[in-house]
């Protein structure tokens, strides 16, 4: 039972664009974990999708400086001028693509982002195409805003990469936007300009379709990997593509709550007219703290990344050591997405049956205090994913227990 059951049993009727969309299984996971902790018991929850450093200090005094010089009223409605600058040329400067100020939008959040390009752009039944695994939020955002999301299984052995002869089976006339992630939550896999080219020819032989990018992961990438959004590979894709990024991941920002996108100057209109009546504009003081996140020293970056690359092995070698899982090595993101197919049909000290990855993923909680997220979650079956951005300590504990457990199925 989720949330929304209950609603509806104090006899409200939600609206039927939210009827089929029920809480996040990530969340239930989330607070069934946060109740067993509460209940005394050992959890260690490996389900974050937050880094787990602090904001840099000198975005959070580019804040503190914001509110003492009155930075605390509503700003202009997508964006202040400085910081739709800052974003200007940080596309110049790290991706080499050139959006104007007119070009570039701010939001509550790159989940804001997604939201206002969905409503200003989906008509009801126009497909959406999503390569799964996904980040849960994509096909209940399309849902909500009456689309239809079209999702494409890739699996391991395809690299979690989409392939363009499935893309180019999966678009029809009603197709809208073909949406990428990369690196990707939740299998950390990363398209590189290799990747993407085959992929952006399919597009250009299709002009009703619109690319969507989603590069929240961008400086989380290891062993060398060379980030690359689409719209620097095909600059003829510009005119019909949205390059969404934000500061929550690379600058530990997530509850300062600022996403942006690049992208033509009528969708990016269009998407001011949704949040105009959604948000009126996004936070003065975080965008005053953005601003600095963008203009800012970034050499910590490269040691964070070399944190989380430190505890990506860790988590991998640890998975792959497990007799029946076996995981494949993400070029970023701070996620694993672990194949679990050897556990199912396995059977539980306490005689249930593992049928699922759910099944799998509930007997680590229940019975080593692990909580990890199902791939059914994300749309593709029997994987889990592990969020390693948490400590190393805690890391090697989860990982042991996870090991013991597997070794009491039968
Ligand atoms: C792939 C991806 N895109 C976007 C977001 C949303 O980020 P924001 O905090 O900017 O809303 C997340 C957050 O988990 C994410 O994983």
């Amino acid at each position: 039972m989720n949330d929304q059951t209950k609603i509806e049993e104090a006899g409200f009727v939600p609206a039927s664009r939210i009827a089929a969309i029920g809480v996040s299984k990530i969340l239930q996971i989330g607070a069934r974990a946060s109740a067993r902790k509460k209940e005394g018991l050992p959890v260690i929850i490996l389900g974050a999708g937050e880094p787990d450093f602090d904001t840099p200090d000198n975005v959070k005094a580019a804040a503190k400086a914001a509110i003492d010089k009155g930075d605390t009223k509503y700003t202009a409605l997508d964006g202040t001028p400085e910081l739709k600058k800052a974003i200007s040329e940080k596309f110049r400067r790290e991706n080499g693509v050139d959006y104007a100020i007119d070009e570039v939008t701010v939001a509550t959040g790159a989940k804001q982002i997604l939201f206002n390009a969905f409503m200003a752009t989906v008509n009801p039944g126009d497909e959406v195409i999503i390569p799964t695994p996904y980040w849960t939020s994509y096909s209940d955002i399309v849902e909500i805003c009456g689309g239809v999301p079209v999702l494409i299984p890739c699996d391991a052995e395809a690299g979690f990469r989409l392939k363009a002869e499935q893309l180019e089976k999966a678009i029809t006339p009603k197709t809208r936007w073909v949406l990428f992630n990369s690196p990707s939550n939740p299998s950390g896999a990363a398209y590189s300009e290799a990747d993407y080219r085959p992929l952006l020819d399919v597009l250009l032989r299709h002009p009703h379709v619109w690319l969507m990018v989603d590069d929240m992961y961008e400086h989380i990438v290891y062993d060398g990997f060379k980030f690359v959004t689409p719209v620097a590979i095909e600059p003829r894709l510009k005119s019909r593509a949205l390059t969404i990024n934000g500061v929550s991941k690379a600058y530990a920002m997530t509850g300062w709550r600022i996403g942006y996108a690049g992208g033509p100057k009528a969708l990016i209109k269009a998407m001011a007219v949704i949040q105009s009546q959604a948000t009126s504009c996004p936070s003065s003081v975080s965008q005053a703290a953005s601003v600095e996140a963008l203009n800012g020293p970034q050499d910590f970056l490269k040691d964070r990344q070399a944190s989380f690359k430190h505890r990506r092995d860790l988590v991998v070698s640890a998975l792959n050591a497990i007799p029946g899982l076996a995981c494949r090595t993400p070029e970023g993101a701070f996620y694993t997405f672990s194949g679990c197919a050897g556990m199912i049909g396995k059977t539980t000290p306490k005689g249930k049956r593992i049928e699922a990855d759910s099944d799998f993923t509930d007997y680590l909680l229940e019975d080593a205090n692990v909580a990890v997220v199902p791939g059914s979650a994300f749309g593709l079956s029997p994987y889990f994913r592990i969020s390693y951005a948490t400590s190393e300590a805690e890391l090697t504990e989860a990982l042991k227990r996870i090991a013991e457990a597997c070794a009491r199925l039968s």
